[in-house]
Parts: structure tokens; sequence; C-alpha cells
């Protein structure tokens, strides 16, 4: 059983988005797949009440509890804005790895940056149990804003898995209920592409 955290302690960076679509891929490839949501405000939760039954399912953390289903091959899990402490710590060392988005924009840099201060601080991820790598989310290319946060990335010396584009796919999935690997392919050839690297990232530190 493999455990992908995503994490940013930055409010509206996409960590919801990340993590529904990461739960809906391996949920494609045919894999049983947990959604956990350790975020009061229930985003994911709701995302997963609204998933159309007919696609691949995705499990609630409280199925897997309950003994509703066996032990899944994926635990997805969502965290809220300002997650930190106790609570933190135990999702980071239950996890293989965390995937930390951050959002061109001054304010999510200087938070991210605190952030990761206090993952370096880990045990965990001071010994490396748990990896640590970003990707950048609504990242339009050419602006101001884009350099800085590529500057900011590759300054923290930690692996960047991907720039994912802002696109209104994402939003239709979290009104629908679907990850972009549930709608044609044709339609999000463009955003599918953008996850290879992710994808292959963590398939590489998941077999290690
Ligand atoms: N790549 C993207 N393109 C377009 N919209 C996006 C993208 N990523 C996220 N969004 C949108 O940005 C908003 C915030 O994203 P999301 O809810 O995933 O952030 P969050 O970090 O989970 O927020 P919170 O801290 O409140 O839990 C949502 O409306 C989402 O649809
Ligand atoms: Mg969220």
């Amino acid at each position: 059983m493999k455990n992908i955290l995503v994490a940013n302690s930055k409010g509206g960076c996409g960590k919801t988005t990340l993590a529904t679509n990461l739960a809906g891929y391996f949920a494609a490839m045919g894999n049983k797949v947990v959604l956990e949501d350790l975020d009061r405000q229930r985003s994911a939760s709701n995302w997963l009440q609204r998933r159309p039954s007919v696609l691949p399912a995705i499990h609630s953390y409280t199925e897997y509890e309950k003994h509703h289903i066996s032990k899944p091959d994926w635990i997805i899990t969502d965290s809220p804005a300002g997650f930190r402490d106790e609570k933190l710590t135990e999702a980071i060392k239950k996890a293989d790895c965390v995937i930390v988005p951050i959002q061109p924009s001054a304010f999510d840099i200087v938070a991210t940056s605190d952030f990761l201060d206090v993952l370096d601080r880990e045990k965990a991820v001071r010994k490396h149990k748990t990896f640590v790598a970003l990707v950048g989310m609504r990242v339009n290319v050419r602006t101001n804003a884009t350099a800085a946060l590529n500057a900011f990335m590759q300054y923290t010396g930690l692996p960047i898995l991907t720039n994912l584009r802002n696109s209104q796919v994402y939003a239709t999935g979290a009104e629908l209920g679907v990850s972009i690997f549930d709608l044609r392919p044709s339609f999000v050839a463009q955003d599918t592409q953008q996850w290879q690297a992710l994808l292959e990232w963590v398939t590489d530190i998941t077999t290690a």
C-alpha cells in the first residue's frame, strides 16, 4: 500500500485538485484507491460524493477504516490549509512522498518557503523515508510570476515534477466529481501530457 500526501500550509494552492486527480488517475489504471480527506472543509469528500458511479471506483477513508473494502493499492491524502504540528508529522510519517503544489505568486512563494522549512525539520524527510517534491500549479508561461516561481522552485533543490497550466478542465472536474483522466483523451491531451513526469516520479519512488 502506497501513500501520497498532498500538502502545503498555503490555502487555495491546488491541493484538492492535485489529490482528486491523482486518485482519478490511479483508479483509471485499475488500482484500488482510497481518497483520504484530512480537511474539515471536506472538498475532496464532496468531490467523491459527486463522482458518477459509472467511473472507476474511488473509496473514502471511512470505507477502508470500517473494513468495507480490503487494503487499497494507493491512499491519496488531501490536507487542509494551515496543516502543521503533530497532525502534519503523523501524515508525513505514513506517506511515501509529499507533493507540494505552488502557484506563481509572491504570497504563495513566501508561504511555501516557510512550509518547506517545516518539512525539512521532519525526521521522516531528513532520513529520506518520505520524499518531498514540487508541482507548479496554474502556471501560465511567459509571465514574470512564472519566472519567479521557477527560480524559487530551482533554488529549493527539490524535484520539480511538472508545471500544470491554468485550465478550465480542473474546475469542470471539480464540479462533476471527475478527474481529467476520466474525460475524453483528445479533450484533455495537453493537460494529461503535463502529468506524465509527475506520474513517472511517483511510480519510481514507490517501486524503488
Ligand atoms: N491548474 C488549474 N487550473 C485551473 N484551476 C485550478 C487549477 N488548480 C486549481 N484550480 C482551481 O483553484 C481553486 C483552488 O484549488 P483547490 O481547491 O484545489 O486548492 P486547495 O489548496 O485545496 O485549497 P484549500 O486550501 O482551500 O483546501 C479551485 O477552484 C480549483 O478548481
Ligand atoms: Mg483543499
